[in-house]
């Protein structure tokens, strides 16, 4: 890290609240290239103790240079503007990951499978959902709206189930189709290799013979175990599913669906197929509809998991354990303000950096 002295800097402040993201350094790189890097900059320090000399303004070209020197991959860095009364030059991270996590929060998106080494708070759920997938045939989290189910499946679950090993993974969203996006998760599993085009093929045809009862979704699932002998059980994962009542407008299709469903449950619960589990995330207001048809309840007794908010050990686990991973240190009061807002609207999990 380097740092440019100057002289003024009229519009400091709000340009630092600006520089806080990567899109947000180049932005200031663009402005500062041809604004205050002409007028202002006279020397340039850095920590190693190199000095740049500019002679005059308009001299962004040596500056320029002298950076390439010291930079390899220079122009493609970014300034920032720091609070003091210098520039910060940072390198631009080459790698999306890197620049990704250069926040370990996720915003208001759900964790993913590749979040889960900052993903801190929901242990101990993790560990019960692990528990009763090893043994049950259909696992229900369900939980108000926003109390972190996709997350808690996608990068608490999914990630422990991947380090033990022998499961085969499929999830997929039901939206305004459920068999045809039931399909696509199947596919990727069973023909991983196929093109683009193959693979949108094949999924017509696999959702068509699965929605008109022309092959069972047992049959797929057996000849997707049979492929990958090195499986021992094949987890499904259907994520919001109260999509199936929001955006699955034809009630046929979604019998249709749920019925296959609960078919497969029913078959691994007599051990016709005990090697498959069906994990389904639900959002608590759409359970009523789940339960007013009567073999999803019989399906449903002793098989859901309730997910609550995080207490406030989990919430500052969830807040501080992140920074930690990436050495940075959250002051204390923050995390108190942080935990004492969150603790007076519980449910609203989505943790922004700004
Ligand atoms: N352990 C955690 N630590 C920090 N933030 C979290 C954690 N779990 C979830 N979140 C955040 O909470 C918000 C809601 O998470 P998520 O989308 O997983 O919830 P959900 O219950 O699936 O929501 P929905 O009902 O909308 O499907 C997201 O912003 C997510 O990043
Ligand atoms: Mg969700």
């Amino acid at each position: 890290m380097q740092q440019f002295s100057d002289e003024n800097f009229g519009e400091r402040k709000r340009e630092q609240d600006m520089a806080d993201t990567l899109q947000m350094e180049i932005y200031a790189y663009k402005k500062h290239k041809s604004a205050i890097f002409k007028k202002f900059i006279k020397t340039v320090k850095t920590t190693d103790g190199c000095d740049f000399r500019s002679q005059g303004p308009g001299k962004l070209k040596e500056l320029e240079d002298w950076l390439k020197t010291k930079y390899r991959n220079w122009p493609a860095a970014g300034l920032s503007i720091s609070s003091s009364s210098s520039v910060t030059v940072v390198e631009k991270l080459r790698h999306r990951e890197k620049a990704i996590y250069a926040c370990p929060y996720r915003g208001l998106f759900a964790f993913r499978e590749e979040d889960a080494e900052f993903f801190f708070g929901r242990e101990a759920f993790t560990n019960k959902l692990v528990a009763a997938v090893r043994k049950k045939p259909l696992v229900a989290v369900i939980g108000r709206s926003g109390s972190g189910k996709s997350s808690v499946v996608f990068a608490g679950l999914i990630p422990q189930l991947g380090q033990e090993g022998g499961y085969l993974i499929a999830d997929f969203s039901p939206k305004n189709r459920p068999f045809y996006r039931l399909a696509e998760a199947l596919i990727s599993l069973l023909e991983p290799q196929m093109s683009k085009t193959e693979r949108m093929v094949e999924t017509q045809t696999l959702a068509e013979a699965l929605q008109q009862g022309k092959l069972t979704l047992q049959k797929v699932v057996e000849g997707i175990l049979q492929e990958n002998p090195s499986a021992q059980r094949l987890l499904l994962v259907v994520d919001q599913f109260e999509e199936l009542y929001t955006l699955c407008q034809v009630s046929e299709e979604r019998q249709h669906f749920l019925d296959q469903l609960l078919e497969m449950v029913g078959a691994a619960h007599q051990k016709r197929m005990p090697n498959f589990t069906l994990v389904i995330t639900l959002r608590d207001d759409f359970l009523g509809q789940a339960l007013s048809y009567r073999p999803f309840v019989d399906a449903l007794q002793h098989s859901d998991l309730k997910l609550g908010p995080m207490n406030r050990q989990e919430l500052q686990a969830a807040i501080e354990k992140p920074a930690d991973k990436l050495k940075v240190k959250v002051e204390e009061c923050v995390t108190e303000r942080i935990l004492d807002a969150f603790i007076e609207e519980p449910g609203n999990l989505g943790l922004r950096i700004k």
